[in-house]
């Protein structure tokens, strides 16, 4: 009997091994890909690695593009270029490592593992598992489940549909006042593949609205928290595509998507943005193209006189990035007041865990890159405005803990607790000014 059992067992393991879960059937393998992390030391090194970036020919997925000397460059390769790909690397005297061997596995795993949550339609707030990767349906269930669960403070609407007609909802917390209150702005996932980032933002939620001792600063500010707001595109990368980074919008030229940060109508296609609709970083066919980018602008524009400071989560690197983004060298009139707040962000996060992200201009400390929901924020007038990249950072050169933006869903945790009290900074600079 105990040898059928280890028989029976040992088949379904091997089986589980092999099967997709049935609805995965097109699901893309990446089977072999691998990311490939250089380090330019020398000019002739970075530009060899931004040549390559920029080629035409070759259009790798630059998960880290070249920033600056000394930092790591990512590259997303497919495995019918990546032994080309190290001969040139290495041709220009740098050393590449592989950080990851077959993304084709981790695709799978993540996909296995996603694919077995189930949408619910009853969520209850005090039980919901803020450490896993929910569907946007769970993320909007729960959303709408705090609301209900406390009306005195917390309220939910809408800032319009997607694209696929997916209802993008926002929730604002705070008590009602009879005098305008100054507000806080976080969304997440802009870009779909950077699931850490709605994660992040639901722990944030919960903090909130079940900590009795927020209450004062949700009696002086609200804060809102739009926790998805590319939700096609995170379907997708769910469902299909454990990659996918743009919109869905298209096809054009055969090519689905826009990088709806690159989509917005402030110094739109001037840097780190292509007009190759097959490019992860295609700036749209003209600003706000896209019908997601529009739906937050239409939300931040007629706000932007009470919202005193815009935070976008986005995953990887562990950065606090400021504006302006769109070149290098380019900085708004209170700059310090935005590096001062930026290091306030990051002492929060190092007493966590010691986590220790680097603040900087976003165009100097990361790559120019233009039409990003930052720079629009801060050129209609919201003053503390960053780009927050969550883990992974680049500290870890051990190739077995290193994920990229497919960051396993352990590394919730750490992730929002640390990320918490950074938020609590701006939220309590938003109370107390400077402005
Ligand atoms: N990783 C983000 C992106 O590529 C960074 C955006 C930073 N902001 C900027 N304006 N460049 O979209
Ligand atoms: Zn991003």
């Amino acid at each position: 009997m105990r040898h059928v059992i280890l028989i029976i067992s040992a088949v379904i393991i091997g089986l589980n091994a092999f099967a997709l879960p049935k609805h995965s059937e097109d699901y893309v393998t990446y089977h072999g890909y691998s990311v490939i992390r250089v380090i330019p030391h020398t000019e002739d090194q970075f530009k060899l690695v931004q040549k390559l970036s920029e080629s035409l020919k070759y259009d790798f997925d630059f998960w880290k593009p070249p920033s600056k000397l000394n930092k790591p460059v990512d590259i997303f390769s497919p495995p019918t270029m990546t032994r080309q790909l190290i001969v040139h690397l290495k041709k220009g005297s740098l050393m590449p490592v592989t950080k990851i061997r077959d993304f084709g596995k981790r695709a799978a795993e993540a996909q296995m593992e996603v694919s077995s949550y189930k949408s619910s339609d009853a969520i209850d707030p005090d039980s919901f598992d803020f450490y896993k990767y929910h569907p946007f349906a769970d993320i909007m269930g729960y959303i709408q489940a705090v609301a209900q669960k406390y009306p005195s403070f917390v309220s939910i609407s809408s800032i319009g549909k997607s694209l696929q007609n997916r209802d993008t909802q926002l929730l604002k917390i705070g008590y009602p006042s009879s005098t305008a209150k100054n507000a806080l702005f976080i969304d997440a996932g802009i870009h779909a593949r950077e699931w850490i980032a709605p994660a992040t933002a639901l722990y944030a939620i919960n903090q909130w609205v079940t900590n009795s001792s927020y209450t004062d600063l949700l009696k002086a500010i609200d804060i809102y928290v739009a926790p998805s707001i590319n939700p096609d595109g995170y379907e997708y990368s769910r469902t299909k595509d454990r990659n996918w980074r743009k919109t869905r919008s298209g096809p054009r030229q055969n090519c689905y998507g826009v990088d709806p940060n690159r989509n917005f109508a402030f110094k739109w296609m001037v840097a780190g943005s292509s007009s190759n609709p097959c490019s992860e970083t295609y700036a749209g066919p003209s600003p706000f193209s896209e019908i997601e980018a529009t739906n937050l602008k239409n939300f931040l524009v007629p706000h932007n006189d009470t919202i005193k400071a815009y935070l976008t989560l986005h995953s990887y690197g562990e950065d606090i990035l400021y504006p302006w983004g769109y070149a290098t060298g380019q900085y708004p009139p209170d700059v310090n007041d935005l590096i001062a707040l930026g290091h306030e962000m990051y002492n929060a996060i190092k007493a966590v865990h010691g986590t220790e992200y680097t603040v900087g201009d976003s165009g100097d400390a990361l790559y120019p890159a233009s039409g990003a929901s930052d720079d629009y924020s801060k050129s209609i007038g919201i003053k503390y405005v960053y780009t927050v990249e969550l883990r992974p950072g680049d500290g870890d050169n051990d190739d077995d803990q290193w994920y990229g933006f497919d960051l396993p869903a352990k590394f919730i945790k750490p992730t929002a607790e640390e990320t918490f009290p950074a938020l609590m900074a701006a939220a309590n600079r938003v109370q107390n000014g400077p402005f």
